[in-house]
């Protein structure tokens, strides 16, 4: 796997439970460019690879940034940020990729974010506001303590194109948002992070004034309902080596393919973020991920193998 060694240059507390670093490559070179809404994984420890978006302002980077929450319901990446990094570790890290890419011409965009959720959307501020394209940020989060990067957005540069919504109940969540939309122009694109049950009230809203192809959503967890519905066994084939398997109910493709011995590529084993993505040449997918949009898994010729199964009884993949 392609990988950058870096070192932590700085680490600093953004809130009490949001914790920045700053790295930089060990060797002193240059970090590949990125996109707003790019991620890079951090490998912080034997088979610990985490996913965190890119804060950065627009231009080369000499430094990648990212933000993370210490989560109570931690699976360890959160933990080993917070707990076992500080300023001189040497970690590695991909090369950012985008799955979460803006419009090249939206007539104005809307940044919805949910308490961490914001990480990918300032990258994504930033951006606009140097690019001096227009659009607006609505920052929903517990209190002003909780909030990352107020510094940056209360900035005289923003201006008034961010707002803040401190402490709202969900009622009053869908009331700023229905006022936000019923304003949206044609041509409106709309991005959104944050907690699930935030984006569902989101995209719920979103849905009756903005077409869902320029609804555009950055997911941090799976979902639960998703991966613990029932499961049952099928038999998987592999089109090129012509190699046959059983997956058995709770064993996913990639683990069985993994032990098997067939090289196989992940990152989240979560179905958030794409890695793992193959095509599908027969059969019919099973998704369980939340990474494919609703138009890719209807069309059903690709899926996540880390956590999707098969609804028919044979699925067929382009491996
Ligand atoms: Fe991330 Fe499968 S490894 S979606």
């Amino acid at each position: 796997m392609n990988t950058i060694a870096v070192r932590v240059s700085h680490a600093a507390s953004l809130t009490h439970d949001i914790r920045l670093l700053e790295l930089e490559p060990v060797d002193g070179g240059h970090l590949p460019e990125f996109e707003p809404g790019a991620h890079i994984d951090l490998h912080l420890g034997p088979s610990l690879v985490r996913q965190y978006s890119l804060c950065n302002a627009p231009g080369r980077a000499t430094r990648y940034r990212v933000a993370v929450k210490r989560e109570t319901s931690s699976r360890g990446g959160s933990w080993a940020v917070h707990d076992t990094l500080a300023v001189g570790s040497r970690l590695d890290i991909s090369p950012p990729r985008n799955h979460f890419p803006m419009a090249p011409q939206a007539a104005h965009s809307i940044l919805v974010a949910g308490g961490i959720g914001i990480t990918p959307l300032i990258a994504m501020a930033q951006a606009l506001l140097s690019r001096g394209e227009s659009f607006e940020l609505l920052y929903f989060c517990r209190s002003p303590e909780h909030a990352a990067f107020l510094e940056i957005l209360q900035s005289p540069a923003f201006g008034s194109r961010c707002r803040f919504l401190f402490g709202l109940d969900r009622d009053a969540v869908a009331t700023e948002l229905e006022a936000t939309l019923a304003a949206a122009a044609p041509g409106t694109h709309l991005y959104t992070c944050g907690p699930r049950p935030f984006m569902d009230t989101v995209t719920a809203m979103a849905r009756a004034r903005i077409p869902p192809e320029n609804v555009h959503l950055e997911y941090f967890s799976a979902d639960a309902n998703l991966l613990g519905a029932p499961s049952e066994a099928f038999e998987l084939r592999l089109a090129r080596s012509g190699k046959a398997f059983s997956i058995a109910p709770g064993e996913t493709i990639a683990d069985t393919l993994r032990l098997a011995g067939v090289d196989v590529e992940t990152s989240c084993e979560q179905g958030i973020c794409g890695t793992c993505v193959t095509d599908v040449l027969e059969g019919t997918p099973d998704h369980r991920d939340c990474f494919l949009s609703d138009a890719e898994k209807s069309a059903g010729n690709c899926i996540a193998i880390c956590v999707s199964r098969s609804r028919t009884p044979l699925l067929v993949l382009d491996m």
